[in-house]
């Protein structure tokens, strides 16, 4: 099956001002719309942000980088699900290391999110990934493993057709400029398929499009997005300037272009 390759911009809380997010749409806009027959481009910008950004949307498709885990109610400060459907948002990034660490979100809170996005119409990019500890100490499959789990809750829901996205992004990686050999990325990605592939079939593991993230850049992306398992990229930092982000744009469309092989 072919699956149809994903570029994810997570602009975390990384700007100050609506100045850098209408630079970034401005130049963005005037890309040539051909490139999004062959990649798709998702951008999650900060709720306020979010908010501000004309809908309906193009040439890329807006995400959130988090959801609230109840359908609504008072929960000061947080956003719903429901909300950012009703606004166009199509994606959500669940369970970033950030939030798992800075928030405590725990299996229960993850399975809660991936239960109501699903139910608003978004599509989930489900993050999994290992610390440096964990690495090191051989126990990178295991923790991977674990996190897979908590997609079990969508068994009976996502279908190949519509199905939801997994974001490999090892946590010693992420926004520390060391990022995952390729050899590494292609390993924990062809194993994140596997899970899958136990849990939802082969069929449904086939479709599901895993992104690597952590450290991802102009300079390192193509040995990474050439890997079979690689289906496109999470990508923080390098997101933030809309030339860098193009220019990844155009490294995951080359490297999932077959080659014309002559005889
Ligand atoms: P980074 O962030 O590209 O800045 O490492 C990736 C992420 O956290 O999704």
């Amino acid at each position: 099956m072919s699956r149809k390759p994903l570029l994810a911009a997570n602009w975390k809380m990384a700007q100050s001002s609506w100045a850098e997010a209408k630079a970034f749409l401005d130049e963005f806009g005037r890309l040539d719309k051909k490139i999004f027959d062959s990649v798709d481009a998702v951008i999650c910008p900060s709720f306020f942000h979010l908010g501000a950004i004309p809908s309906p949307l193009s040439p890329f498709s807006l995400g959130a980088q988090d959801i609230h885990w109840e359908k609504k109610g008072a929960y000061t400060g947080c956003v719903s699900a429901d909300e950012l459907a009703d606004r166009g948002v199509r994606w959500a990034i669940l369970g970033h290391s950030e939030r798992r660490r800075y928030f405590q979100e725990s299996s229960d809170i993850l399975q809660k999110k991936l239960l109501l996005a699903w139910g608003a119409g978004l599509v989930p990019i489900f993050c999994v990934g290992e610390t440096r500890e964990e690495r090191e100490s051989g126990k990178t499959f295991e923790i991977l493993k674990s996190q897979i789990e908590d997609l079990k809750v969508l068994q009976d829901k996502a279908v190949p057709e519509k199905v939801f996205v997994v974001a490999y992004e090892p946590v010693w990686a992420i926004g520390t400029g060391l990022v995952a050999t390729s050899d590494q990325a292609q390993e924990a990605h062809g194993f994140i398929r596997d899970e899958l592939a136990r849990h939802f079939g082969q069929a449904l593991s086939q479709a599901v499009r895993l992104l690597y993230g952590g450290s991802v850049t102009p300079e390192n992306f193509d040995a990474i997005a050439v890997q079979p398992d690689v289906d496109g990229g999470l990508v923080g930092g390098a997101s933030l300037k809309a030339a860098s982000f193009i220019r990844l744009l155009e490294i995951l469309k080359k490297a999932k272009t077959p080659s014309v092989v002559s005889r």
